[in-house]
């Protein structure tokens, strides 16, 4: 699907020398103590910022651009990369200033966009690449291809919401997690971490979102699931995301959580009973219409006969004949499209 002509090699050189340039101005730039100063603050190590690749973009409109002056060819890849935005008038100016930047790797290690933060306070929080040729946000996941050099075949992956998320943990011995750059992880994303690991456990931040983005993420994988795969889930303490809690309780308290995760048939069961108490009517209608979407006919039927439990009945056929639950394949969905979340 992705096209590698002259554009995409030269871009992918320019968007590497983006990087080197931000590593450098966090070496050098006058303004760097500040930088050294939030990093302290979020406390990240050196070692976990250089593993990383973590950079400063400084303040000004030029300081990338500068470097391209008379390149007029570079300037225009800049562009198409998204690391320099066009004016009316036609002159151009950095995208990212001020910044810590965050570069975003594809799987073969090649830089393909950046997430900058804010030093501190101010909006947006976070600043993305945009859609570019080389850089599609809902097919990357931060932190994959720094995961795949510490282990070439993970058993388990933990999906997380932030940069931050991935860095912390890794700093703290948990490395193999990777952020879905957003709330919502994409049927893309999870089919490329099923591919990777057996083992995948959603861990969002512990608020609203966080919920919310489990519940899309049970609807996402259920199509998608292979005999032998494995989704997860975690939820964290009320306020908590998985940076700040590793600090807090540390790595070992951390994996515990880990290896209690939920299974999607509990965060299923548990939500909906949450949700409709004591109407078994719905309850089941709504379990139903989920467990329809499952492929896989091992896990569908486990899910039937838990249902059957739950209904007072004796078992999955028990389920199908009195429920008429519908056995024919569904196609497999290949995007969120369609999917609705709770509202947030
Ligand atoms: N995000 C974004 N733009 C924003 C806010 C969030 O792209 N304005 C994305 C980022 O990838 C961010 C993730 O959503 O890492 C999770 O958001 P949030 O939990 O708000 O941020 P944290 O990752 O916790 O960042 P920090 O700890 O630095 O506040
Ligand atoms: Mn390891
Ligand atoms: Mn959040
Ligand atoms: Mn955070
Ligand atoms: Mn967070």
């Amino acid at each position: 699907k992705r096209r590698d002509d002259g554009l995409s090699r030269d871009l992918y050189q320019l968007m590497e020398e983006a990087n080197n340039y931000y590593r450098s101005q966090l070496r050098s730039h006058n303004d760097r103590q500040k930088v050294l100063d939030y990093l302290d603050l979020r406390g990240l190590s050196q070692e976990v910022v250089d593993k990383f690749g973590i950079g400063f973009a400084p303040d000004g409109w030029d300081g990338l651009l500068s470097r391209y002056r008379n390149n007029q060819d570079a300037q225009d890849k800049l562009l198409t990369g998204g690391m320099l935005i066009a004016k009316d008038s036609g002159s151009r100016y950095d995208r990212f200033r001020d910044r810590l930047m965050f570069p975003i790797r594809d799987r073969r290690g090649r830089v393909v966009g950046f997430g900058g933060r804010v030093l501190g306070e101010g909006t947006p929080k976070y600043l993305n690449s945009p859609e570019t040729p080389i850089f599609h946000k809902g097919n990357e996941l931060y932190g994959l291809y720094e995961l795949k050099q510490a282990h070439r075949d993970p058993q388990k992956v933990l999906i997380v919401e932030g940069y931050m998320d991935v860095v912390a943990l890794a700093q703290f011995g948990v490395d193999y997690a990777v952020a879905s750059l957003g709330t919502s992880t994409t049927a893309d994303q999870f089919q490329l971490l099923l591919r990777n690991a057996k083992e995948v456990i959603c861990c969002y931040d512990g608020d609203r979102a966080g919920f919310d983005a489990a519940w899309r993420a049970l609807e996402t994988a259920l199509p998608l699931l292979k005999p032998g795969d494995q989704v997860k889930f975690i939820f964290l303490p009320q306020g908590e995301d998985p940076d700040s809690l590793i600090r807090q309780i540390g790595k070992d308290a951390f994996e515990e959580l880990i290896s209690n995760a939920k299974s999607l048939e509990a965060f299923l069961f548990d939500t909906l009973t949450e949700q409709y108490g004591t109407d078994k009517g719905n309850f089941a209608k709504q379990a139903i219409v989920l467990i329809e979407k499952i492929q896989d006919t091992v896990l569908q039927n486990l899910l039937l006969e838990q249902l059957s439990h739950k209904l007072g009945m004796n078992n999955a056929d028990d389920v199908k004949k009195k429920l008429g639950f519908n056995a024919k394949p569904q196609q497999p969905m290949s995007s969120n499209k369609g999917l609705k979340g709770r509202g947030t």
